[in-house]
């Protein structure tokens, strides 16, 4: 069938939320990507910092179709094997006590948000807590994870959304003092803030919040569903700053494709849920378990880490000298293989000329920002090919406007 035709039926399908660009992917190899017409795209996005391990890595299909053989689900009314495995490893990598298995990054958020108000319920703070959450966050579109999120854009259209929750400057230690009260039981945010536009924590202000929860006895919550898994050079980002928080979300490069995702937490946060507070009918399941435990089995084996702080010191040498070259670059941001180019104008163009001229997968963050976050395999020749296609693509879009 034709690429069109595919698109076509597509529209008339389904709700129009994105805007798609007119390319049909067929198959993935690598860190590269090809289309129904067979041409070979070089990705830089990973799904949107999902494939970590690349496409059709060949140890995590042999398991996933060896568990497909075997047991896809059961329910959470039994126990299973893949899940006890994944979960065991995800709270060795993390140091959490306590593990809950999602089927998106969302509902891991979803989670963290009921430890908060199921803490300040045993605290006797419900049901007038506050959350304080960042502006230019984002953790997801669920109701719970879209009340945290710092995006007036996203948010008014679905007011009113849950009570409770006030926002803050990220990197501003102050803003957050201005905001907190004694009604305060939680802080959320991300570790590096992703579609906001790839901006670390800084450790000052990251130790701050801890300093300040501990105090108050309020908990830390961190998402890490972008950032986490190896991402930032760290097998989460909190590690690299020494700052642990009380509970955490962790998602897409979890399964590497296999839709899961988790919360885990320690100490106080790991024992305010309790039997009957939460639950789901396919999280956890055999399928999606076995995946995530060979995902962590592949981490270690192939020392995923210290890859990515190596091809990320690369890339960030490499970007360095691109945001030197081109005046429309305004500024670098990130950490391990998670950074951004702020460029002077909106980057949509750019996106798609790399995209559709270049057959480089880019993806943007806010308007301004293109965010690289490719596969964590990617090798220092993937980085300097997509530095020449990225500079033909800035040519072409950019320089006139200079
Ligand atoms: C930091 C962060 N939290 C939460 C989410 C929501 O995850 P999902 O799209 O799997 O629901 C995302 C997705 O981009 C994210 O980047």
């Amino acid at each position: 069938m034709e690429k069109q035709q595919y698109i076509d039926r597509a529209e008339e399908a389904f709700y129009k939320v994105y805007n798609r660009f007119p390319v049909v992917f067929g198959r993935g190899e690598g860190v590269c990507l090809y289309d129904t017409d067979g041409q070979e795209y070089l990705d830089f996005g990973a799904g949107i910092a999902v494939m970590g391990l690349g496409y059709s890595c060949k140890e995590l299909k042999a398991a996933m179709k060896e568990q497909v053989d075997k047991l896809c689900h059961t329910s959470n009314l039994f126990y299973n094997v893949p899940s006890i495995e994944a979960g065991e490893k995800l709270l060795k990598v993390s140091g959490m006590e306590k593990v809950f298995f999602t089927n998106s990054g969302a509902e891991a958020v979803e989670g963290l948000l009921k430890i908060a108000k199921r803490y300040a319920f045993d605290r006797g703070m419900a049901p007038d807590y506050e959350v304080i959450a960042m502006r230019h966050s984002f953790h997801g579109r669920t109701l719970g994870a879209l009340s945290v999120t710092g995006n007036s854009h996203y948010q008014e259209p679905f007011a009113p959304l849950v009570p409770g929750v006030r926002f803050a400057v990220f990197n501003d230690l102050d803003s957050v003092k201005a905001v907190w009260s004694e009604k305060t039981c939680a802080v959320i945010m991300e570790t590096i803030q992703g579609e906001g536009g790839i901006y670390p924590a800084t450790g000052e202000f990251l130790a701050g919040v801890r300093a300040l929860c501990d105090e108050h006895h309020a908990l830390l919550l961190l998402d890490e569903i972008q950032c986490g898994m190896a991402r930032s050079g760290h097998m989460f980002a909190w590690q690299g700053y020494g700052v642990k928080p009380d509970a955490m979300s962790v998602a897409k490069a979890l399964g590497n494709g296999v839709p899961v995702g988790a919360f885990l937490a320690q100490g106080k946060a790991a024992s305010a849920i309790v039997p009957g507070d939460h639950g789901t009918t396919y999280g956890g399941n055999p399928f999606v378990c076995a995946a995530a435990a060979k995902v962590l089995d592949i981490y270690e084996e192939k020392k995923i880490v210290e890859h990515v702080r190596e091809v990320g010191g690369y890339l960030w040498d490499r970007l360095e000298e691109v945001a030197g070259r081109h005046g429309c670059v305004q500024a670098h941001r990130g950490k391990g293989l998670i950074q951004g180019l702020e460029f002077t104008d909106a980057v949509a163009p750019l996106v798609s000329h790399a995209l559709l001229k270049e057959k480089l997968v880019l993806i943007s963050a806010g308007k301004n920002i293109i965010r690289f976050v490719p596969p964590l395999i990617i090798k220092k020749q993937d980085v300097d090919e997509m530095v020449r296609r990225l500079e033909a693509s800035i040519e072409a879009v950019c320089m006139p406007n200079l």
